[in-house]
């Protein structure tokens, strides 16, 4: 299949109620481990890539390996980019082949993150390009703020309903508990505030942050209306794990695809767990 945008899938995993996971990649065996495993799942998924990843591979190496992975499965597949920077560099991705973007203006103050995301909504939907936003600011394991700190940072509800409202986006990120990368403890999330946000707005809501998420967690924030769920760390973990793995056990090893073939494999099995996990199998 071609790249699809993500708006139809979300309404579809809203009606269901179930949540799509959206997987990051940063090269060609990861790509290959997000479509190898939702074609076993029988569902629809999403490749996303970073600012780390287009820097590392490169803009025009990513949209050409997600379409080429989209054309060798039966299931839908949506390129995103994850935290677009810059009302340029969205441009740039829906130029040249991106389905879905995310514009992150959470650092700007609430009108200035409402007039940008607007923009990009007006032009997105010109060409059929879904646009997720972020209202509050998720933060990094690495930044090491107190969980009380971290709450000034969380989304308000009446603020995101109002946002949703101004800028007709098609999915919203927000801010309730979590953090990218790898969790200290555990983390703990503010599902009352979740559902009051759900409560308000109109659009699905987007989970960044989900690696070391317990599972309970991920499905009751599901339940509270998630319908797209961030998924990097993890990925990483398996990936690099079974390298080491490799290299550890065969130390002359030399040949990269015993090492990276290995790789793709771990890829495969904890993303077919988390895909299992959001209930999007059977889906497409
Ligand atoms: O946004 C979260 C991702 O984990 C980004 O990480 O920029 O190092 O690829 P990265
Ligand atoms: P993790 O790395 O914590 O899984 O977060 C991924 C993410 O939110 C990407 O936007
Ligand atoms: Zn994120």
């Amino acid at each position: 299949m071609s790249l699809v945008s993500l708006a139809d899938l979300l309404k579809k995993a809203d009606q269901g109620g179930y949540a799509l996971g959206a997987f990051n990649c940063n090269n060609m065996e990861i790509v290959q481990s997000i479509v190898m495993a939702a074609e076993a799942e029988c569902s629809p998924v999403i490749i996303q890539a970073s600012q780390g990843a287009i820097k590392y591979a490169g803009l025009s190496y990513i949209i050409a390996l997600a379409r080429q992975a989209a054309e060798g499965v039966s299931v839908p597949v949506v390129l995103h980019l994850d935290h677009g920077t810059s009302f340029d560099q969205v441009m740039q991705c829906i130029r040249f082949g991106f389905t879905s973007v995310m514009y992150d203006g959470s650092h700007h103050p609430l009108e200035e993150n409402i007039a940008q995301t607007r923009r990009v909504v007006e032009i997105a939907r010109v060409f059929g390009i879904s646009v997720e936003a972020e209202l509050g600011r998720i933060g990094g394991t690495e930044d090491d703020i107190s969980v009380s700190d971290a709450e000034a940072f969380f989304t308000d509800p009446a603020e995101a309903k109002r946002f949703v409202e101004e800028t007709d986006v098609d999915a919203l990120a927000v801010s309730v508990g979590t953090a990218h990368g790898q969790y200290k403890g555990d983390p703990k999330l503010d599902f009352e505030r979740l559902a009051e946000i759900s409560r308000q707005v109109s659009c699905p809501l987007v989970l960044h942050g989900s690696s070391g998420v317990s599972d309970e967690s991920i499905t009751r924030a599901i339940e509270c209306g998630v319908r797209k769920i961030n998924i990097d760390t993890n990925i990483r973990e398996a990936f690099v794990g079974a390298m080491r793995t490799v290299l550890v056990n065969n130390p002359k090893e030399i040949d990269p695809r015993k090492v990276l073939g290995s790789a793709r494999d771990a890829g495969v099995e904890i993303i077919r767990e988390k895909i299992r996990l959001f209930g999007s199998s059977g889906k497409a």
